[in-house]
């Protein structure tokens, strides 16, 4: 297969640690991987995921959704900031935020579908929202079962919170002896591989 065009032009969104997005820069390192990352976007000042972009060359846009009164304020700003860069795909990779109808809408692709792709640490028939790990170890959000395993989701954005069509998923096994750190680092590692993979078959015209 070859990519469909020359390259996958990526913003990618993070909050925080940015784990995510090093996987991304590091895939689209190679030679032969058919996306870049053309932007990094961050809504916190102080998250380390901008010392990633920033060591890897990458420009980023920094705009603190604390400083807004409202969700649609933090995005209008954002999609300001976003205009003048050419963007073939939004990926949220730790984005702890919710995306309104407006952000989405100027996104969408040109048969309508969604240009905005997330990874979640859980299925996402099952569990929406943050803490997907706590999810699956009973702890959170209201002491469930633990469960056998969880399932790393990615999939297209749409309105809902975690709704959108599912794209991949892989199985993370949850062992007797995990605690959050230690299941968190083996789901990590997952997601590390799924998530460039799932944007290379993007690229690649594979879910057009
Ligand atoms: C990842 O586990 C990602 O799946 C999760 O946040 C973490 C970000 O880590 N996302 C969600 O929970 C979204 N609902 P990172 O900043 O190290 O990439």
């Amino acid at each position: 297969m070859t990519p469909k065009s020359p390259i996958l032009r990526l913003a990618v969104f993070v909050s925080g640690s940015g784990s995510n997005l090093q996987s991304i820069l590091d895939a689209c390192a190679q030679a032969d991987f058919p996306a870049e990352v053309a932007c990094v976007f961050c809504n916190r000042s102080d998250a380390y995921g901008l010392a990633r972009a920033r060591d890897a060359g990458v420009a980023s846009l920094v705009v603190d959704d604390r400083d807004f009164p409202s969700r649609r304020a933090h995005e209008e700003v954002l999609l300001k900031g976003l205009a003048d860069r050419p963007v073939d795909l939004v990926v949220l990779a730790g984005y702890m935020r919710i995306l309104t109808p407006l952000f989405l809408q100027a996104f969408r692709r040109a048969d309508g579908r969604s240009g905005v792709i997330n990874i979640h640490p859980a299925d996402t028939r099952d569990y929406q929202g943050a803490h997907g790990y706590e999810y699956a170890l009973g702890i959170k959000p209201h002491g469930l079962n633990r469960l056998e395993k969880t399932k790393i989701t990615v999939h297209w954005v749409d309105d809902g919170v975690d709704t959108g069509p599912i794209i991949a998923q892989a199985d993370v096994p949850v062992l007797p002896e995990d605690d959050l750190r230690a299941l968190k680092a083996r789901g990590l590692e997952i997601e590390h591989q799924l998530y460039p993979e799932v944007i290379r078959d993007i690229a690649m015209g594979r879910y057009d």
